[in-house]
């Protein structure tokens, strides 16, 4: 059998695999709740993306805000792409697996000046500004270390994406970017400071989109302004049209690669420039699960619970968006025969992985996998109950590697002490 857009998680005699891995082996050997990425989905993935915009020239990004474990940003930078870093933090991680910084973007809302000074002292390829104070500290930090600051200007297009409100990032209510009237006056302003070098045109519309025709419509809107800012003698030499390419998590039907390509490629031929992609869930969100034990199972008037070991510590999608994730036995043994809300440990009536989900009567000791866990996982867990963060395996094969094992209880007590002169 054959699971969601993914042929790397798979049942062989009515037991869940990734690719050659047997899930209940692992988490025999690992303990629960436990990531188990597939390497061969993420290789996949990213020559699927790639051969569809082959024709023109381009560079993918990998947005590793969905993903950041050390080797899955090393298995995509190792094919060749770049890598798109939010923070600080990310470019930190981008750095630790030796990336060259020339394939390093630093994006994000609110970049403070400590995040401007160490992508510009570690010469990335580009910073985005998404405000116009933005480029004005940026450009006063460049001229502080001396440097030229390569700029590329996020532009928000003013379209729906058609996605869940909280990943709706191109409308002009969203906070991100700047609106495409006020774009040509701040490019103007831009491209007099001493210490910038405009180099682009970026947007990034939202997460989750299915349809083609928001990224249509957005890429013709900042093509505009693209050709004016041409006329006016500014030329820039990328244009980068985000992430946020959907993929199937239930029963949507997003579009294929390929479509994307066919509908963006004619207008990308007339920019005649360098085209960036920073895709982030397209890559990951199915070549990962989270397995997870179940601790208890109850039922009352009303309802059924499986309590499993796993929350919305790990992933906490369902709880903030109310998001849907196909939960799927390991071992299937039997119908989908009760409903029942699939709910984590932690003090919270928001912890749960899946409410009223058809599934097979479960016990104490049954393996469940949270599919679609690859993207906005991992990245989005915390501590919270003082909670040890999973495991990641990333199978490979008939192979598997730890890449990140549990947190103890010591991790989470790093750096906090015990000041006696507040106990006097
Ligand atoms: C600027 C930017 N680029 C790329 C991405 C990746 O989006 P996705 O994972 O939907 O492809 C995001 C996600 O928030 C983003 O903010």
């Amino acid at each position: 059998m054959l699971l969601l857009n993914s042929d790397v998680f798979t049942y062989k005699n009515n037991e869940l695999y990734c690719e050659e891995i047997k899930v209940s082996d692992l988490t025999t050997k690992f303990g629960t709740p436990l990531f188990i990425y597939s390497k061969k989905f993420f290789r996949d993935r990213f020559l699927k993306y790639q051969k569809a915009f082959e024709e023109i020239n381009h560079t993918i990004f990998f947005a590793t805000k969905s993903n950041f474990n050390l080797n899955v940003m090393k298995i995509f930078y190792d094919l060749g792409a770049g890598i798109d870093v939010n923070s600080a933090g990310e470019l930190f991680r981008a750095l630790k697996i030796g990336a060259d910084p020339k394939r390093l973007i630093l994006t994000g809302v609110g970049k403070t000046k400590d995040e401007i000074k160490m992508g510009l002292e570690n010469d990335v390829l580009l910073i985005k500004a998404e405000s116009p104070a933005e480029i004005y500290t940026i450009n006063k930090i460049a001229e502080e270390l001396n440097v030229k600051a390569r700029v590329a200007i996020r532009v928000n297009p003013n379209v729906d994406p058609q996605t869940h409100p909280y990943i709706t990032t191109g409308l002009v209510q969203s906070k991100f970017g700047i609106p495409a009237k006020e774009a040509i006056e701040l490019y103007i302003e831009a491209s007099k400071m001493k210490n910038i070098q405009l180099t682009g045109i970026d947007m990034h519309i939202g997460s989750q989109i299915t349809k083609v025709s928001p990224f249509v419509d957005s890429v013709k809107k900042l093509a505009e302004v693209y050709f004016e800012l041409k006329e006016l003698g500014i030329e820039l030499d990328h244009f980068d049209i985000g992430g946020g390419m959907g993929v199937v998590y239930k029963d949507e039907n997003p579009f294929a690669i390929e479509e994307l390509a066919e509908n963006l490629i004619p207008i990308f031929k007339e920019l005649n420039c360098e085209i960036m992609f920073e895709p982030g869930r397209y890559l990951t969100a199915n070549g990962g699960i989270l397995a997870t034990e179940v601790i208890y199972t109850k039922s009352n008037n009303e309802k059924n619970f499986i309590v499993v070991d796993g929350a919305m510590t790990d992933v906490l999608r369902p709880s903030i968006y109310g998001a849907y994730h196909n939960i799927q036995p390991a071992k299937i043994n039997g119908e989908n025969d009760i409903v029942a809300d699939i709910v984590g440990p932690v003090c919270e009536t928001g912890d749960f992985l899946a409410k009223d989900r058809e599934i097979q009567k479960s016990e104490s000791g049954d393996v469940l996998a949270v599919m679609t866990a690859g993207a906005y996982g991992m990245v989005m867990s915390s501590n919270y109950n003082a909670r040890r963060r999973p495991p990641e395996i990333v199978v490979d094969k008939n192979k598997f590697y730890v890449t990140r094992s549990r947190e103890t209880y010591e991790h989470l007590l790093y750096d906090e002490n015990i000041i006696n002169e507040l106990h006097d």
